[in-house]
């Protein structure tokens, strides 16, 4: 962390800082309070830094519920939790609590424990979230980093054949909420539940900010690719899901409490390495449904 690149910001007001989190992607803003008001132009300087580097980290902040999805709100509007969870009904509905906290013997939040393999948000339902927010709360002595893996270079470094193979291609992500409890195994390994959400989507995105392209498959997630053999996809998904997880696009995250990170679910994937389950976890996710555009930040 310490060697990280300052980021030349022209107009950068005085007392912030930006730096590279690494040569993969993400961008770090210090000297930022984001419990109070937030101006539009520190909106449009997170915005086109989120743009740029697709993961920004905030560190140093101290945010209630209320604040958090504010913040939120400056990126566009938020989605709504699954809503399984009943214990979490108090709880603002946008906001869910990534923890292995426990309250009468049942687990407050979602996701508890474990690895999970590299995945993009809700991508199996027809317009999955274009960002999740995590405020990092209470965090294991070591393990369960966030990794983050830059989908725009991993498009790039693909040989132009299998470019020309995929493009036009669409494959089935699917989700079972409740379905499994391990996420280090595809979700479509897991117990079918009547609840089950599954969605074909283009298996190479053009990022709506960017022009840029982006591979959108991934391990966790996606099942096949439509209208192909079944062995010819599974190999064809197994050497895409092992190029776009090289260390080489990889950010690893060890948070800090008091974090608050965003990231662009069109153009990174995310996964969490494994801790110990003796140890508490917890982090705040709001999600981002549509961005604002750019008239609504005039
Ligand atoms: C998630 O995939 O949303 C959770 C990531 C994490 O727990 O680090």
């Amino acid at each position: 962390m310490g060697d990280m690149q300052q980021i030349a910001v022209p107009g950068l007001p005085a007392g912030l800082a930006v730096r590279a989190l690494s040569s993969a992607l993400g961008a770090e803003l210090r000297g930022l309070d984001l419990s109070g008001p937030i101006g539009r132009d520190t909106v449009r300087l997170m915005r086109s830094l989120l743009h740029e580097h697709c993961v920004l980290l905030v560190p140093g902040q101290a945010l209630d519920e209320a604040q958090q999805v504010r913040f939120g709100e400056c990126f566009g509007r938020l989605g709504r939790t699954l809503g399984t969870f009943d214990i979490l009904r108090n709880v603002h509905p946008a906001i869910m609590y990534v923890t292995n906290e426990k309250a009468d013997g049942k687990y407050i939040g979602a996701l508890p424990d474990g690895e999970m393999f590299f995945h993009s948000d809700t991508c199996y339902v027809e317009h999955p979230c274009v960002a999740t927010m995590l405020y990092a709360m209470k965090i294991p002595s070591s393990g369960g980093d966030t990794r983050f893996a830059n989908q725009y270079a991993a498009w790039d470094a693909l040989p132009d054949a299998v470019k020309r193979r995929i493009e036009g291609l669409s494959a089935v992500n699917t989700y079972e909420p409740g379905g499994t409890d391990n996420y280090a195994v595809p979700i479509s390994r897991s117990r079918p539940t009547p609840n089950a959400r599954t969605w074909a989507h283009p298996m190479v995105l053009t990022h709506p900010g960017s022009g840029r392209k982006a591979l959108y498959v991934n391990r966790l997630m996606t099942e096949y690719v439509v209208g192909m053999p079944r062995a010819e996809s599974d190999a064809l998904l197994g050497m895409l899901f092992d190029h776009q997880e090289q260390a080489r696009f990889v950010y690893a995250h060890r948070w800090t409490p008091g974090d608050v990170l965003i990231w662009d679910n069109r153009c990174v994937l995310h996964a969490r390495s494994d801790f110990d389950a003796g140890q508490e976890r917890k982090l705040r996710r709001v999600t981002v449904d549509a961005e604002h555009t750019e008239d609504a930040l005039q």
